[in-house]
């Protein structure tokens, strides 16, 4: 049976792009065609400044949201990833194999460690070490595929890479994996800022819709989206890449092609008032749902324990395989 893992970083409020461009075809497609494992990858949050606090609500709150959208624990294993010591334990193998100058080209650890920078914080090696990390996350499983949004193709790429390496050097441990993207909305872009992904770590909340957004604010949002300066509706990211965002969650959400939607509308403010409503009738089911599993904290605890131990077992024995395979004595 194909193997399915993704992951989402607690270090912020889940967005609109992290649900149209993952999250929905794990809950629709993913979890009841594969053996998928969906994790809330917890270690990878501490890479950059954080509070302690507020990383372990968050990783609740991503767990019960991951839950609130529709991951079924019966169809899919969903886990938090520092509960599996597999994941750390990889990581450090793969570092062995990868390179320094593999890690420093990879586009998120330059935009990332540059923001550090600009905010006058060190960069934590860990956020350079962070491909390893995903590559274990990914490696341990067997995974065949990796649903993800367009922003984490470089990561995928040198988790095929350092797998197809282990293989070549130590012999034939790791499948390697391949990315999956959505047909649209693979990359939703920030509302106040269309040439920038909607990501849920920046600091400004305008362009960014929250699964948890109250319906009002969602609308708000998306009405003052910054549009492009022609009047047409035009779908041309490259040309008009305001217009074409709201589009393209349009068409993610009612399931119109952004094309064949381009041509029904004459101005914006009709596009953007169908955007909102399409918007917000897509988080209802969830936001409600959420509400009822915020008020029974002890289901979500116990999903995430037994999915932890089903994790565990399914990672365990390659992960053993890989330490035997590089030359590491087995504990008796
Ligand atoms: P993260 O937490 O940034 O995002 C989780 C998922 O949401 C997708 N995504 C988007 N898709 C479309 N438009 C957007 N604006 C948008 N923003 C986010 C991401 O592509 C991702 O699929 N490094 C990963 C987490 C991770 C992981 C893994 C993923 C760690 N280990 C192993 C897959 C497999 C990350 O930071 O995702």
């Amino acid at each position: 049976m194909t193997r399915i893992f993704s992951g989402v970083k607690p270090t912020g409020h889940l967005t609109l792009g992290n649900y149209l461009g993952a999250i929905r075809r794990w809950t629709s497609v993913d979890q009841h065609r594969a053996d998928a494992l969906f994790c809330i990858v917890d270690l990878h949050a501490l890479t950059v400044a954080h509070d302690p606090a507020r990383v372990r609500r968050l990783t609740r709150q991503a767990a019960t949201l991951l839950l609130a959208s529709g991951l079924d624990p019966e169809q899919c294993t969903v886990f938090v990833q520092s509960h599996v010591d597999e994941h750390a334990r990889l990581s450090y193998l793969l570092e062995c194999v990868a390179t320094d100058g593999e890690m420093r080209r990879m586009i998120q650890y330059k935009e990332k460690s540059a923001r550090e920078g600009t905010r006058g914080r060190s960069v934590r090696l860990s956020l350079l070490t962070y491909p390893a990390l995903m590559a274990a996350d990914i490696l341990a499983y067997g995974t065949d595929e990796v649903p993800v949004g367009d922003d984490q193709v470089q990561h995928v790429e040198l988790s095929r890479d350092l797998a197809v390496r282990f293989n070549q050097h130590y012999g034939r441990t790791f499948v390697v994996p391949r990315a999956t993207y959505p047909g649209v909305a693979a990359r939703v872009m920030d509302l106040q800022d269309p040439t920038s992904k909607m990501g849920k770590s920046y600091e400004s909340g305008a362009g960014i819709v929250y699964l948890l957004d109250e319906p009002d604010v969602v609308r708000r949002k998306v009405l003052r989206a910054v549009t492009d300066s022609g009047q047409d509706v035009v779908y041309d990211r490259a040309a008009r890449p305001g217009v074409s965002n709201l589009l393209e969650i349009l068409s993610a959400c009612s399931g119109d092609a952004p094309e064949a939607l381009s041509s029904s509308y004459r101005s914006y403010g009709a596009l953007k008032k169908d955007t909102a409503e399409a918007v917000v009738e897509v988080l209802r089911p969830v936001q409600q749902r959420h509400r009822e599993l915020v008020a029974d904290p002890a289901y979500v605890e116990r999903v995430l324990r037994s999915g932890a131990e089903r994790a565990r077992a399914a990672a365990r024995p390659r992960v053993d395989a890989a330490h035997r395979a590089i030359g590491l004595l087995p504990p008796g």
